[in-house]
């Protein structure tokens, strides 16, 4: 039995380095496969998704890795659409998508959503986002895209900037990177550092360093991940006000990067990397979207399939 099975997928810290190197190897699979063979992955199952949350990337890439393995998926996509709206619970509304599918996808604004879900659910429950906590999918595309563009993870230079206090997908990140031999540098402003909180457990697996300034490190990283300051998590817009526009990634940026380096931003991009660097080499974020699609579908083919596939 692949030890995927039937299982939830809550924090990525649930998941060790063997198990992360699963997941890549199977997502290659996937990508020689010929298309039937792939749609024989999850013929006749059904992914239900709950997004109380706004989302392209996440929720439509599950769609279409479901669709590339043989799948079907179908659900919520605004909570106002739903009898959420009519205040039936969280729990009831999870209970029954389970009965209606064979893998649930939730994605919510409160921390501890996911894990409360997946208690609740007879089905496997993949987090999708769970308020400021963590976003473990995005995560394994994020690590699945540098091995592919960098070609190994162990010994790279990761710059990490932006909304660290609130973007979730950066704790997922940087618990993921505790698996590897990195040297994490985190740039953001003061008031969004990560959160103390969090930090024991990140310091677990890696040290890193803090800084306001990108300067400073810019010249040595081989990966730069950009994230979008998250002014929907701000309880106070004068706050969110004052970090605006902190950092933006253009052409004065890229010149002093080194040559092989990349960009990466989970998306959506804001003012944060201007447009005009999207065509350089540099810039890898929408190849990381697609992937995406790939390593979805790996992961569901693994919970989906007792044998994998
Ligand atoms: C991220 C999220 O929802 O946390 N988006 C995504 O899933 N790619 C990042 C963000 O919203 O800034």
């Amino acid at each position: 039995m692949n030890d995927f099975f039937n299982k939830d997928i809550i924090s990525i810290q649930d998941l060790d380095k063997a198990q992360l190197e699963v997941i890549y190897s199977e997502t290659d699979k996937i990508l020689e496969m010929e298309s039937s063979q792939r749609r024989e992955i999850a013929r006749g199952k059904a992914l239900g998704y709950l997004f109380f949350e706004p989302s392209t990337r996440t929720r439509l890439s599950f769609q279409a890795a479901m669709a590339l393995i043989g799948g079907t998926s179908f659900g919520i996509a605004d909570a106002n659409s739903s009898s959420i709206q009519k205040g039936e619970s969280l729990a009831d509304t999870v209970k029954i998508m389970a009965g209606y599918s064979d893998v649930l996808v939730l994605r919510n604004s409160l921390d501890g959503s996911s894990r409360y879900a997946a208690e609740i659910s007879e089905k496997p429950l993949i987090n999708g986002g769970s308020g400021t906590e963590e976003h473990p999918t995005q995560a394994i595309q994020d690590l699945y895209t540098i091995r592919k563009e960098k070609q190994k993870i162990d010994g790279l230079k990761i710059g990490i900037i932006g909304d660290l206090k609130y973007g979730r997908t950066v704790y997922s990140l940087l618990y993921g990177l505790g698996n590897y031999d990195v040297d994490v540098h985190l740039i953001s402003p003061e008031s969004l550092k990560i959160r103390s909180d969090s930090t024991y457990d990140i310091k677990k697996g890696l040290s890193y360093t803090e800084s306001t300034s990108l300067d400073e490190y810019i010249e040595d990283l081989d990966v730069l991940y950009v994230t979008r300051i998250q002014k929907e998590r701000f309880p106070d817009e004068e706050e969110y006000m004052k970090v605006k526009g902190s950092y933006v990634i253009g052409q004065d940026i890229i010149k002093k990067m080194k040559d092989d380096a990349i960009i990466l931003h989970p998306l959506p991009r804001l003012d944060e990397i201007s447009s005009d660097v999207d065509s350089s080499p540099h810039a890898k974020y929408f190849k990381q979207a697609e992937y995406g699609k790939f390593t979805r579908a790996a992961l569901l083919g693994l919970i989906l399939n007792k044998d994998g596939f």
